[in-house]
């Protein structure tokens, strides 16, 4: 089956064409336009910039998904469109878009969560893998833990209790005056901060919530370290945004990563055991954090589990994913029709 898919929920805007069938799973084109340079300039996506910045990309995108895949509609079987969740104009471009197309060609439609989309990444990464598993989605808007007991159910067994793991990336990133979105930059002062012996520079605290439930909360951590960043620069008198040293910077990006890190395994060791998880997907933007992804790595391996985590390219946002998770919409019969509206959040959009 050949999946045209679209992806716009927030400020990439995406499409590519899959083929999928029993034992075959293929990106036959996946091409992904970042609007990070716009956003850049304001330190964050503006949601308004983001899906003026959409409109003008999706038609162009979609026709090169095509192009190098060499195909046209007439090939396709199937478009798949993230519906939920995002910002609301930009997940309106993309579903408005594909509505049209699908009307335009008389080609069925199917709405895909972005989430649900994350997880399925796994599934171009590894062609054996099948549900049930346990997928731990790491990204800009979400920090959850579900149990995915088919392709299409995911029953969240523990999340974020106010912000994302990315969020606080971004925003200790920005404070530190590094460029947006932070992850990355983050990710590469930690391996130095590392590599120098300032893991333990600053005691951070753990994210990991101090109860019973597999749930985060990234709020107290990311307060606690952009205070430290102030403290530091009034003690070294560097005015409200000036320069920190370099083994500060290290210290400061490697402490935080240790503690996210840590407080994300915590949990998940404990999920690993009490849900006697077998099978466990890491994906979503923070999951190319090299530091998070060796954690996981040697969770699973230390605890018997068999682990799925996607290359970099299928980490972050890109409509691959989408179209993976469209093909088993499709197996279940989930097909949407020209009603199909955009939702800002799982809960507006009936997750489950
Ligand atoms: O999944 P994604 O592309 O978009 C959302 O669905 O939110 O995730 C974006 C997030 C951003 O917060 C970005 O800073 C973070 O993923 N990110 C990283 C890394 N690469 C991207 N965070 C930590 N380390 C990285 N290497
Ligand atoms: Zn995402």
């Amino acid at each position: 089956m050949l999946i045209l898919a679209i992806e716009s929920s927030c400020d990439e805007t995406a499409a590519a064409v899959v083929e999928m069938e029993q034992g075959l799973r293929r990106i036959r084109s996946s091409v992904v336009a970042s609007q990070v340079d716009v956003h850049a300039l304001y330190g964050g996506v503006v949601p308004e910039i983001a899906s003026r910045a959409h409109i003008e990309a999706i038609s162009g995108v979609v026709s090169r998904a095509l192009t190098e895949a060499e195909m046209t509609m007439e090939d396709i079987d199937a478009i798949g469109v993230t519906y939920a969740p995002g910002l609301i104009g930009s997940l309106l471009v993309g579903v408005s878009f594909a509505k049209g197309l699908a009307f335009a060609h008389g080609k069925p439609l199917v709405g895909v969560n972005h989430i649900k989309g994350h997880a399925a990444a796994a599934y171009l990464t590894d062609e054996t893998l099948e549900a049930p598993f346990c997928a731990l989605i790491v990204s800009g808007g979400h920090t959850s833990l579900y149990d995915v007991t088919c392709p299409t159910s995911f029953v969240e067994i523990g999340g974020t209790r106010d912000d994302a793991a990315g969020e606080a990336f971004d925003k200790v990133g920005r404070v530190m005056g590094l460029p947006y979105p932070g992850g990355a930059a983050m990710d590469r002062l930690a391996t130095a901060g590392f590599a120098n012996g300032r893991g333990e520079m600053f005691r951070f605290p753990s994210p990991a919530v101090h109860d019973e439930s597999y749930d985060y909360s990234f709020s107290g951590l990311k307060t606690a370290v952009i205070n430290q960043i102030h403290t530091i620069r009034q003690r070294l008198n560097l005015g409200d945004d000036g320069e920190l040293p370099e083994d500060i910077r290290e210290g400061i990006a490697a402490s935080f990563t240790r503690a996210v890190v840590d407080g994300v395994t915590a949990k998940l060791r404990r999920a690993i055991t009490e849900k006697k998880i077998r099978r466990l997907v890491l994906a979503g933007g923070v999951a190319a954090n090299s530091h998070l992804r060796a954690a996981v790595e040697s969770v699973a391996k230390e605890m018997g589990v068999t682990l799925t985590v996607p290359p970099l390219s299928l980490c972050g946002d890109n409509a691959a994913m989408i179209g993976a998770q469209a093909y088993f919409e499709v197996l279940a019969g989930n097909f949407a029709d020209e009603s199909l509206n955009a939702y800002a959040s799982d809960e507006e959009a009936a997750f489950v």
